[in-house]
């Protein structure tokens, strides 16, 4: 598989066509940004262990039914997956009060949802990513309630999964980001599953293990992630 022309670089990947018009290659880079890309960085590694972190996530989900766009690692930051017609919308799943959410409304940082809860945000840098819901995705155009409905149940089954997966590394996972893209009339799960857009905390600790330690600079981004990597795939280290 050739890599061919840049198609698209964002604020941690960028995206590469290939000889093939169905298959991309997503780059994972060291670069790092938060608060809508103000705060910016670099950190050694993390595009290695985010890469590897998104392999290994994505095989898991593959093997329990759920489609993603994974494809096959060419390098060991770079993955070939499917190209798809990315749905705008951002579905963010929460377990444990944390970041914006304690925010916005009376909850305490740390309390236990019963039920997940599930946010949509509509993907747009000019409007800059706001709040959705159902009826204003639809008026937007960007898609339809039945999806809307796909997208909810695809967000909930792969919680469930990872929620249980992350537990036997000793990680909590009070929050994460989901982006799904439309492949012949199908839904599959793209983008990354990593410490980039997963809140992780260690089981013990409830220490930050994700890119809050970068966010308010809580230590060394680089150590975080490849102890992250650790738990999650021993077999990198062999
Ligand atoms: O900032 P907030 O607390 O709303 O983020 C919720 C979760 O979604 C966090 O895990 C964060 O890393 C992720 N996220 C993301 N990309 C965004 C917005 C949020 O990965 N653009």
């Amino acid at each position: 598989m050739d890599k061919k022309e840049l198609l698209y670089s964002g604020k941690a990947k960028s995206i590469y066509k290939t000889d093939d018009e169905n298959k991309l290659v997503v780059e994972f880079r060291d670069s790092l940004t938060a608060f809508d890309g103000s705060k910016k960085s670099e950190a050694k590694n993390k595009g290695y262990y985010n890469a590897q972190i998104s392999r290994k996530v994505f095989e898991m989900l593959e093997s329990n039914d759920i489609k993603t766009h994974y494809i096959d690692m060419i390098s060991d930051t770079e993955m070939l997956v499917e190209s798809v017609e990315i749905v705008p919308i951002e579905v963010i799943v929460r377990n444990i009060a944390a970041g914006s959410i304690t925010k916005k409304y009376p909850m305490e940082k740390g309390t236990r949802f019963k039920n997940p809860i599930l946010v949509l945000d509509y993907k747009s840098d000019e409007y800059s990513d706001p709040m959705i819901n159902e009826d204003i995705a639809v008026a937007l155009g960007i898609t339809d309630y039945e999806e809307i409905e796909k997208l909810r149940s695809l967000a909930l089954k792969i919680n469930e999964l990872l929620v249980d997966y992350l537990d036997k590394s000793n990680l909590l996972l009070p929050d994460f980001k989901l982006e799904f893209g439309r492949k012949d009339g199908e839904l599959l799960l793209a983008d990354e599953i990593s410490c980039d857009t997963c809140r992780l905390w260690d089981k013990e600790t409830e220490e930050s293990m994700d890119k809050d330690v970068f966010r308010y600079d809580k230590g060394d981004l680089s150590k975080v992630y490849e102890e992250v990597a650790r738990r999650i795939i021993p077999e990198i280290f062999n």
